[in-house]
């Protein structure tokens, strides 16, 4: 394998101590306490939607899908998704959003969902949620919760609390 030939693989047990350090080195010790964390706190990702990526076998990104339910449509909640700050702007970010989102969308996701930039996360088919329309575990910037919708009238559905599910 050639030094730099990056790979993309499915989230497992063996990955947790790098993502761990990755997240840690991209949002520091507040991240526990998002709203987003807190659904995540509520029940276990799910690994076969989670993928990394690594460069010569090193852990270099990743990212993160959760069960969830948001109002009445059984979705996913994206992240985090981070990148070493060594290998940032190389369009890995991106191919990880587009194999999750991929790979949910084929388990018969109806919506993923995720709190972030829409600068960055629009271009990869996000959209705004209605201001308010779910409620989080805690308080969230409106502007900021994004949806691929992937079921049929999924905007219109997407109303009330979201949570973890089984
Ligand atoms: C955000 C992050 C995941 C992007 O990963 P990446 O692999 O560097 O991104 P990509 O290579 O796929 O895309 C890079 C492009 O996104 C842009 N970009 C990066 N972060 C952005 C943001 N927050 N808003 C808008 N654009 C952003 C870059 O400027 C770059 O633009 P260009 O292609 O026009 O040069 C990574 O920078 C990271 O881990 N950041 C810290 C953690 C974080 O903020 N995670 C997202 C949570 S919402």
């Amino acid at each position: 394998m050639h030094k730099h030939d990056l790979v993309y693989l499915t989230e497992d047990a063996s990955h947790d101590a790098a993502i761990e350090h990755i997240n840690e080195e991209a949002f520091g010790p507040g991240r526990h306490t998002r709203a987003a964390a807190r659904i995540r706190e509520q029940g276990p990702h799910d690994l076969s939607l989670s993928f990394i990526c690594a460069d010569d076998g090193e852990t270099i990104a990743s990212v993160r899908m959760t069960p969830v339910m948001a109002g009445g449509v059984p979705g996913h909640l994206l992240g985090p998704l981070a990148v070493r700050p060594s290998h940032k702007n190389r369009g890995i970010g991106r191919e990880l959003v587009r194999i999750a989102v991929e790979a949910a969308r084929r388990k018969g996701s109806e919506a993923i969902i995720l709190v972030g930039d829409p600068p960055y996360y629009g271009p990869l088919g996000f959209e705004k949620v209605a201001y308010n329309a779910l409620t989080f575990p805690g308080p969230v910037d409106p502007g900021r919760v994004l949806v691929v919708p992937l079921g049929d009238e999924t905007h219109a559905r997407l109303k009330g609390t979201i949570g973890w599910r089984k």
